[in-house]
């Protein structure tokens, strides 16, 4: 029998789980059995039509009856389970159906094309030396950079931490509001931000963006999920910063975020010690000094000594002063602190009562810390594609 989609009463997650599963066990059946244009039509109205179609009906019968504390499940369900495969699952067919026809086509034709092809490629085997060597194609390697963020990524791993991404294209309001930065406040200014133009008819929260660092994710993230977490999420940001060998408008992060009952600032420690040692050896010292974030409180910025001069801020036999660390002997590697309870406030419906949970949060960048591992004095060899740079790291 033909699939309908039912009334929801029961919005539990088992219920919703069986009410997804057969509906896309259904979409599966249907897809299967097509094989002409004219009955992939027939489905796709069936399941997209606007008026009437599937996935009208569900975001009619599932979620606008969904009562308000499901609602949130109800949308993301609909959204990135249902929706996402209905698309994926017709435009696969639509896409079988299409080179089902063009080899009918080919069949019905091609019998002498067919023919006159094998004949040419019989004559071109005569001539052509097969015992001469092939094209040898040079195999690529991975960036430097993403090297580093795979290894970045994996010491959290090991930790037990989970991995989140987030949009690039960002709002005002997880760049900016969420995270404790009011409107027109001047911790703005320490983000040179790369404004989408004409935006101005939004309301400010509205606006988009290109996110100055991943810290948006975190808001993002605790949206999505309860407490406790512990993530790390990579990703590329912009800064309205000219290309300097320091500087670049599109970097790289990677965010870390750990949400618990009695995450202490020690913990934050600890993890950030063992992580720096991970990365560059075990006889690197971690060094915390107090710093400014407006979503972290109290906030530090860590160092780890200079791995070129081993801390002394002086290198080489006639004790040349150290570039790196400016002769300091420590380099600055991340931003971090406890999450402030501000932020925990814009998320505190999900679980996140600053009275209850407390959290740290830290973002380094990527291709900073890949400078400094690999001994890089410019930023800009990352961006520039040099095969004869980047072979160094294959
Ligand atoms: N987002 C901050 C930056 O880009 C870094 C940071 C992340 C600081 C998390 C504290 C906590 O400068």
């Amino acid at each position: 029998m033909a699939y309908t989609v039912p009334k929801l009463t029961d919005y539990s997650a088992a219920a919703l789980d069986t009410a997804t599963r057969d509906l896309l066990a259904a979409l599966d059946h249907e897809s299967a059995a097509v094989k002409t244009e004219s009955e992939y039509e027939t489905l796709r109205i069936r399941w997209r039509a606007r008026k009437d179609g599937i996935v009208t009906q569900v975001n009619e019968l599932w979620l606008k009856s969904a009562p308000r504390e499901a609602k949130r499940d109800v949308g993301q369900r609909v959204n990135e389970t249902i929706i996402s495969r209905v698309d994926t699952v017709l435009r696969e067919r639509h896409d079988y159906v299409k080179s089902l026809a063009i080899l009918k086509k080919a069949r019905a034709e091609g019998l002498d094309a067919g023919i006159d092809a094998a004949r040419r490629a019989a004559e071109l085997s005569e001539s052509v030396d097969i015992s001469l060597p092939g094209v040898r194609r040079p195999i690529g390697a991975e960036h430097p950079v993403m090297q580093t963020w795979r290894e970045i990524v994996s010491v959290f791993q090991k930790l037990g931490y989970s991995v989140a991404e987030g949009p690039v294209v960002e709002t005002d309001y997880y760049n900016f509001e969420a995270l404790n930065f009011p409107p027109n406040h001047p911790a703005r200014d320490t983000q040179d931000t790369l404004f989408i133009a004409g935006q101005q008819a939004k309301p400010q929260r509205e606006r988009l963006l290109l996110r100055t660092h991943t810290s948006p994710v975190q808001i993002r993230t605790m949206e999505r999920m309860r407490p406790p977490i512990r993530i790390v999420i990579p990703g590329t940001v912009h800064r309205n910063d000219p290309p300097d060998a320091s500087h670049s408008p599109m970097f790289h992060q990677i965010e870390g975020l750990a949400v618990d009952i009695n995450i202490t600032f020690g913990d934050l420690k600890g993890t950030l010690d063992h992580a720096m040692k991970a990365l560059f050896g075990s006889s690197v010292k971690t060094h915390f000094r107090p710093s400014f974030f407006p979503f972290t409180e109290p906030s530090a910025e860590l160092y780890v000594t200079c791995f070129i001069c081993g801390g002394g801020g002086k290198r080489g036999p006639d004790d040349a002063p150290c570039r790196p660390c400016k002769q300091t002997g420590w380099i600055e590697v991340l931003g971090c602190g406890m999450v402030d309870p501000n932020v925990f406030e814009f998320v505190k419906d999900n679980g996140y009562d600053p009275k209850k949970v407390s959290g740290f949060a830290f973002g380094m960048g990527v291709d900073r810390l890949a400078l400094l591992k690999y001994g890089v004095d410019d930023l800009q060899y990352f961006f520039q594609g040099d095969v004869r740079f980047l072979q160094q790291f294959a």
